[in-house]
């Protein structure tokens, strides 16, 4: 089943009916398949809400305005060259000292698409923290750089200003851009996850549910495909909804507009 509407979206998103499809539970220990079989996100039952507890706990004890203003601090220190920033940020919150292995071990992540490299990454990752903190960074890695790259896709300059995206330099920035409104009506215009997947418990069918979709429903958002900042708070789905929605947006959005701040 290919889900494409918001309200249907809702339905199968909070029925616990619908659950992530299981991935395979015989990784040898450290290795990126056993990480998987670990985390909340591909669990299910008493096994996600305990694991899903210990994450939120985590994020509990960090501010989002600290991840913000070190974020914009990091940025503006690093002339702009931005990647990387928002896991370096977040790593240094969680009292982590080096996440060099965080792309490669989150490249695998959602897929499961596991090789010797992302295996190593995972076992170096595993040597500095615990499975919250890992499970917080390979969440966050790729879905927060994701935001970043399509927010500055649809941020607009002045004429006669420098684009800063020509350029690593920062520079000044055009009037008027607000941050959070573009990281918003981003979210749901151009979202860095394009699709959530469950199994159907009854049936044994798969669910996909495009957010792409779901976020230009015509039901809810007048003019769907217009990029429009000043809509304002819109109830896109692209943190997910229901029984388990992403434990991290404030997070993920202090992460991104300190990053744009720095930029622009
Ligand atoms: C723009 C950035 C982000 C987006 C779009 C996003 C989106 C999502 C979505 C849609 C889910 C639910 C997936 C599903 O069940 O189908 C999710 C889960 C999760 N996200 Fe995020 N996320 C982002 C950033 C972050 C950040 C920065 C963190 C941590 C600091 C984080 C931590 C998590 C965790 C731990 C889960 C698993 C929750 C559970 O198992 O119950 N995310 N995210």
């Amino acid at each position: 089943m290919h889900v494409t509407r918001h309200a249907e979206a809702r339905t199968v998103l909070t029925d616990t009916r619908y659950v992530p499809p299981p991935v395979p539970q015989d990784g040898r220990e450290g290795t990126l398949a056993w990480l998987r079989a670990q985390v909340s996100r591909f669990s299910t039952g008493d096994a996600h809400a305990r694991r899903r507890r210990a994450v939120v706990e985590r994020l509990a004890a960090i501010d989002p305005a600290d991840l913000r203003s070190a974020a914009r601090a990091m940025t503006l220190e690093r002339d702009g060259e931005w990647r990387g920033i928002p896991t370096q940020v977040l790593e240094a919150a969680l009292g982590i000292k080096d996440t060099a292995a965080v792309p490669a071990a989150a490249s695998g992540y959602l897929t499961g698409e596991a090789g010797p490299e992302a295996d190593a990454a995972v076992a170096a990752l595993l040597d500095q923290a615990d499975l919250p903190a890992v499970t917080l960074l390979l969440q966050a890695h790729a879905a927060t750089e994701g935001l970043i790259d399509n927010a500055l896709k649809h941020a607009t300059w002045d004429g006669d200003q420098p684009d800063p995206r020509s350029s690593a330099t920062p520079r000044s920035a055009p009037t008027g851009i607000d941050v959070e409104a573009l990281l918003h009506e981003t979210l749901r215009h151009d979202p860095p996850l394009k699709a959530t997947r469950r199994l159907d418990t009854r049936t044994g069918d798969e669910v996909t549910i495009d957010l792409v979709a779901v976020n230009r429903d015509p039901d809810v958002f007048p003019d769907p495909d217009r990029f429009d900042p000043t809509r304002g708070p819109v109830p896109h789905m692209t943190f997910g909804h229901g029984v388990r929605p992403c434990p991290a947006p404030d997070h993920a959005l202090a992460l991104a507009a300190g990053v744009l701040e720095g930029l622009l």
